[in-house]
């Protein structure tokens, strides 16, 4: 079904975890996942419908006896199987201990176990319990027949559970869900949109490079720009592939993660992922040079100066641009003190980019580890674009955007 949103069927269960549930439905909205909440009659003293319902724009069904629609009636009230008809997967989260139990005997004595029973789209659950609860061999045993069956689970966290007690079962976090959940629904459904299945690989953040076993020269990016360069492209429909350096953002859902520390790291990370990537975006503020010989250790104060010694760094873009195949196109960052045009130009040129975005490092209400920026947009035949300043979400946007506009066509495959 072409241009119709992803769509989730969201159980909820007994579990004190419910609350979460309310997290979990604004974020999968944010990410453009529709939610239609059925929830077990165990569940309604742990969780707020109404604001579900608000959250969800839909109401929050439980009972498995409503009337049935007459055929071609779409309106109101819905029969049980009706709501299956629009879920890309059906998760529970939270599981209760019994909840897992019923779904492994294949009971369908409420709403969500009759509709698990009927659901031929993937099934996922967040087991949320004691401890005690969760390591009994019979749930052990329950969730080993679920996931014979293909339900995916997704383990809960170690941390203080509501007993008071601290141990494993709390409901994994809504990040880790996300992290499960995004790729399995993409994966179901590509997202349709101007890069979809185009492969876009994407660097960001800071790198590192060490100076003793504890030290290391660094610098001020957040990584939010490669972050929201990766959203836009997960929302055009690309696959992307995220080459990170240490950052303190979650990975996008739906991404292909790669974490990195020094630019030599990230380097060979993205030297083995171009080829396979018709699109690259060196969004990364990868370090000029690392120390030559790094202490072993940690360096001792010994009361005298410490000189360091450094070498320049690889310049990868310069690299990767060297072995672009026909059909690739490159996108290169360059944090600049100003923005001459004719040092752009000439830049955008020798690196062999496609379109260059230049950030003004001199100003700090833009750039490096704010939320917002504003670039200027350098093409090899001269032409200059200033994105005014915007947040970086809605940048990345129109830097994609102007990839698309540049007459470039992804390819169907790279040679
Ligand atoms: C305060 C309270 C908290 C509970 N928390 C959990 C829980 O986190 N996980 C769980 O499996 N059961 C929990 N239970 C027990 C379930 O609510 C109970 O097994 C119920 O039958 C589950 O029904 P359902 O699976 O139909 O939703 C809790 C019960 C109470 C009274």
């Amino acid at each position: 079904m072409p241009g119709r949103s992803l769509s989730i069927l969201l159980g909820v269960t007994g579990s004190i975890a419910a609350y979460k549930s309310l997290d979990l439905i604004r974020r999968l909205e944010g990410e453009g996942v529709s939610v239609q909440v059925v929830a077990t009659r165990n569940a309604l003293p742990f969780f707020p419908v109404l604001t579900a319902e608000v959250f969800s724009g839909h109401p929050v069904e439980t009972d498995l006896f409503n009337p049935v629609l007459p055929r071609g009636e779409g309106e109101g009230r819905v029969s049980h199987l009706a709501l299956l008809e629009k879920a890309d997967a059906v998760l529970v989260a939270p599981a209760s201990a019994d909840f897992i139990a019923r779904m492994a005997l294949g009971l369908a004595d409420d709403l969500l176990s009759t509709l698990l029973l009927s659901a031929t789209v993937p099934v996922l659950i967040a087991p949320a319990m004691e401890e005690a609860m969760y390591r009994h061999p019979a749930s052990s045993a329950h969730r080993k027949t679920l996931r014979e069956r293909g339900v995916v689970e997704i383990p809960p966290d170690s941390g203080p559970l509501a007993s008071g007690k601290s141990g494993l079962g709390r409901m994994a976090s809504v990040d880790r869900i996300l992290e499960t959940l995004l790729p399995v629904l993409r994966e179901t459904r590509p997202p349709s949109g101007p890069l979809s299945g185009v492969g876009v690989l994407i660097s960001s953040g800071p790198t590192r490079e060490p100076l003793d076993a504890v030290r290391y020269i660094g610098n001020t990016s957040s990584g939010r720009m490669g972050d929201a360069l990766a959203r836009a492209a997960l929302a055009r429909g690309a696959r992307v592939t995220l080459v990170s350096g240490p950052t303190a953002l979650p990975p996008p859902p739906g991404c292909d993660l790669h974490r990195v520390a020094t630019a030599r790291e990230m380097e060979e990370a993205l030297g083995s992922l171009f080829p396979s990537h018709p699109l690259l975006i060196m969004a990364a503020a990868v370090s000029d040079y690392r120390m030559k010989d790094p202490v072993p250790g940690k360096r001792k104060k010994d009361g005298g100066e410490w000189t360091l010694s450094l070498v320049e760094n690889p310049d990868i873009l310069k690299g990767l641009a060297e072995r672009k195949k026909a059909g690739q196109f490159l996108v290169g960052f360059a944090a600049e003190s100003s923005l001459d045009p004719d040092r752009l130009l000439e830049k955008c040129r020798n690196k062999k980019v496609d379109l260059l975005v230049a950030n003004d490092i001199s100003r700090t209400d833009i750039g490096f580890s704010s939320p917002e920026n504003e670039v200027t947009l350098v093409t090899p035949a001269g032409g200059f674009r200033t994105l005014p300043r915007a947040d970086k979400t809605a940048i990345a946007g129109q830097i994609l955007d102007a990839v698309l506009a540049s007459g470039w066509t992804p390819p169907s495959a790279l040679a």
